[in-house]
């Protein structure tokens, strides 16, 4: 009698681990992995000469695959997202330029492929600074990704974001920083940044 009480307990313990297991991380592993690139329908035109979704090379920039180590190796995931979630689980979409191109009415939340060409892909896990999915649209510009870097208070007085000045040398006059090889990729990684290749329509 008392042994039934303990092998339904344990049984118990056992489903109540067992499910969550098997729904929030088998059932996601196994219909995640073996994604495949999806073609474009005949007539769907895509700038670039791009047939299939994701490719990478729609927005390949540089160096950016050694920017994406640098961007590992600097932490940068400890306050930037990857990610933009769907409505029903948050207001990403909601928050100027996060899901992409706005000016083409055309912006949209993370799908599972579009990590597809990353080895690993730096999602995070909580945002002290904005998700950064599409900053290579809203930070376009070269001079200001770097000052972002070495300076940020010089663009938002009350930022939050340390100084990366470790990436910068100076120059041998002492007039300005130049950016070591680790920041040109971290920038030219950073200005690759845009998750909203346009999905392939249905049908
Ligand atoms: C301690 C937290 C922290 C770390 C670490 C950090 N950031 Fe930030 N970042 C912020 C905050 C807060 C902001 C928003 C304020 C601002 O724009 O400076 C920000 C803003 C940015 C922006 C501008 C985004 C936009 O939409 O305007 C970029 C780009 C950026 N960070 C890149 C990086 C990179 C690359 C790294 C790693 C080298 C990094 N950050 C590390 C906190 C951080």
């Amino acid at each position: 009698m008392k042994f039934d009480r303990f092998a339904k307990l344990i049984a118990g313990l056992s489903l109540a681990f067992a499910l969550p297991w098997i729904f929030l991380v088998m059932v996601p592993f196994i219909t995640g992995s073996n994604l495949e690139a999806l073609p474009y329908p005949e007539g769907q035109d895509i700038d670039g000469g791009v047939t299939a979704y994701p490719d990478k090379a729609l927005y390949q920039y540089g160096s950016s695959d050694y920017g994406r180590q640098v961007y590992a190796a600097e932490g940068c995931a400890y306050c930037h997202t990857q990610v933009i979630r769907p409505t029903y689980a948050g207001a990403d979409m909601w928050r100027k330029g996060w899901g992409g191109r706005e000016e083409d009415g055309f912006a949209r939340e993370t799908q599972a492929r579009d990590y597809l060409q990353e080895e690993i892909a730096p999602l995070g896990y909580q945002r002290i600074g904005p998700d950064l999915s599409n900053v290579g649209h809203r930070i376009t510009d070269r001079d200001l990704m770097h000052r972002h870097l070495f300076d940020p208070t010089s663009i938002d007085r009350d930022s939050g974001m340390p100084a990366f000045l470790h990436l910068y040398d100076e120059a041998p006059d002492g007039s300005k920083l130049v950016p070591n090889k680790k920041a040109e990729a971290l920038v030219d990684y950073l200005l690759s940044l845009k998750k909203d290749q346009p999905l392939p329509s249905k049908g």
